[in-house]
């Protein structure tokens, strides 16, 4: 069974970790500005096994930090985390949404009609592109 809610800041942390940067100190994958982001977490059987972060000035939007664990992953949970969000995007009536993607997930975000902009950068040994998508 699946759920989605929206869960408070610090509950993103030890998803975060152990997905995205299991090699780095746990504090790493704080973001300085937690608390003002809106954070969804999706529970697999009443067991948090994913989240995402939404930040946005105005009405553009970006997400951040979308992680499954990985004993969950390729099962569609990305899928419905990512789903979850653009509708909640939509109800707010954002104009765009966009991300800093790793290179290697951008074929899943192609999949929402996320196309790649010519912005790219490395950092904390990852290669990303800024991706986005209008509304
Ligand atoms: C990227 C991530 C969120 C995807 O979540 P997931 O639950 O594994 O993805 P899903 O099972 O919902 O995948 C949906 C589709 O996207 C594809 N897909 C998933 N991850 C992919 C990847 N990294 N590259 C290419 N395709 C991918 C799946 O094969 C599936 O395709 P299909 O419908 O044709 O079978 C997850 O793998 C993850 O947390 N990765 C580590 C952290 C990370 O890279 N986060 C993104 C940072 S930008």
């Amino acid at each position: 069974m699946v759920q989605i809610e929206q869960i408070f800041p610090s509950l993103t942390w030890r998803i975060r970790h152990e997905t995205m940067y299991p090699e780095l100190p746990f504090d790493s994958v704080k973001l300085p500005d937690d608390f003002d982001g809106i954070h969804f977490g999706l529970y697999l059987d009443h067991k948090l096994t994913g989240v995402v972060s939404l930040f946005h000035d105005g009405d553009v939007y970006q997400f951040r930090k979308l992680a499954i664990l990985p004993s969950a992953q390729k099962a569609g949970l990305g899928l419905q985390l990512m789903a979850y969000i653009l509708d909640f995007c939509n109800i707010q009536k954002a104009t765009k949404l966009w991300c800093n993607a790793r290179i290697n997930a951008k074929e899943f975000y192609f999949k929402f009609g996320f196309h790649e902009t010519d912005k790219t950068f490395f950092k904390d040994g990852y290669d990303f592109v800024v991706m986005e998508k209008e509304l």
